[in-house]
């Protein structure tokens, strides 16, 4: 036994649209009133902001607000509030003795700080985030310096670059390509005495007739001895620290091609405060002198 479909019928009152599906029909009721005055409310809150606020993009900007708010300019306002608060001892930095700014410990934890983040922006591509370097990029981390860890000449170096041609007073030299000048053999028994006074395994033979290839060929730029000189910014070969590196195979490619290291200058590109700021931040990372 089956019940007969229950007939719905809308009450009188309730209008429908007027159309019918299958016999469905939709009724026409109106929006609640508070629907219908919060709906307005925004459209009215949305024309006053736009009005008020940057709102509408045109072709290169959007329309900028009676009110001119710019979040851009709220940094570059910060910015400059910064700026200002460290303006005295950014100016103490640049008037003080390169040599005396350890010795006043305010001024030097401030360059520190602001060092390391000038590290982090401008350096830390070449040299590595902590400093450690990489082939070619010299570890500022250690006691090994080719043009000497002092503070003045970390400021030199930092200030005028390294075989740049974009500063005058940049470091220079230029170690010749071996390659053109001496025999092949005379290559391997030079690289053989390397091997030797950098305390590696090595053939004594080979290293022995090496020994007057350097005298002749290396020791101007390197040193009798092999400990470099910093005038010239030739490392010393007898550590085991090596900027390009120190096995036989990249031996003989350094000193048959020879090397080119060049880093930029930083006068003119960061201010004499970040300069010294980062200098004196390399100073005090391990290394300096
Ligand atoms: C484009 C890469 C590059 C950037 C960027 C760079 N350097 Fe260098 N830096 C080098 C190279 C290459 C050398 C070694 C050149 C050579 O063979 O003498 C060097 C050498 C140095 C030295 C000398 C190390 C020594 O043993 O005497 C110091 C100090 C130094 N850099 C500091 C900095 C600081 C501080 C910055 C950031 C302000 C910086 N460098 C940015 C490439 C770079
Ligand atoms: C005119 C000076 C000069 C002469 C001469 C010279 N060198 Fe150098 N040498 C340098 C400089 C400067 C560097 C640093 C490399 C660079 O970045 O260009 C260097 C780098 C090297 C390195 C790389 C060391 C490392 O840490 O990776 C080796 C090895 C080397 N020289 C061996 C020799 C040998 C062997 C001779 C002689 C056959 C020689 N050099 C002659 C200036 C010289």
């Amino acid at each position: 036994m089956s019940k007969a479909p229950k007939k719905t019928q809308a009450p009188k009152d309730v209008p429908t649209t007027g159309h019918s599906w299958d016999g469905i029909q939709e009724y026409d009721n109106p929006m609640p009133r508070w629907w219908l005055w919060t709906f307005y409310a925004t459209i009215v809150w949305g024309i006053i902001y736009t009005i008020l606020y940057p709102a509408w993009p045109l072709v290169t900007r959007a329309t900028p607000g009676l009110l001119g708010a710019s979040t851009r300019g709220e940094v570059a306002q910060e910015i400059a509030r910064w700026e200002d608060a460290n303006a005295a001892i950014r100016q103490q930095l640049v008037d003080t003795e390169l040599t005396a700014i350890a010795d006043n410990e305010d001024l030097n934890r401030f360059a520190v700080s602001n060092g390391a983040a000038v590290f982090r922006t401008w350096c830390a591509q070449c040299h590595g985030s902590g400093a450690a370097g990489a082939k070619g990029y010299p570890n500022l981390l250690d006691d090994a310096w080719l043009w000497g860890g002092d503070i003045e000449s970390i400021h030199y170096t930092i200030s005028h670059g390294i075989r740049n041609e974009q500063d005058d007073d940049a470091r220079y030299s230029e170690m010749p390509k071996f390659g053109e000048i001496l025999e092949e053999e005379e290559i391997e028994q030079v690289v053989e005495h390397v091997l030797a006074i950098s305390g590696q395994e090595h053939d004594a033979e080979l290293a022995a007739a090496g020994a007057t290839v350097f005298e002749d060929n290396c020791s101007a730029c390197h040193g009798s001895e092999g400990m470099g000189d910093r005038e010239q910014g030739a490392p010393n070969l007898t550590d085991a620290v090596w900027l390009y590196g120190g096995d036989r195979d990249t031996l003989i490619e350094t000193v048959t091609y020879s090397r080119y290291g060049v880093m930029p200058p930083w006068t003119g590109r960061l201010s004499e405060a970040d300069i010294r700021a980062v200098s004196v931040y390399v100073h005090q990372l391990g290394g300096g002198e």
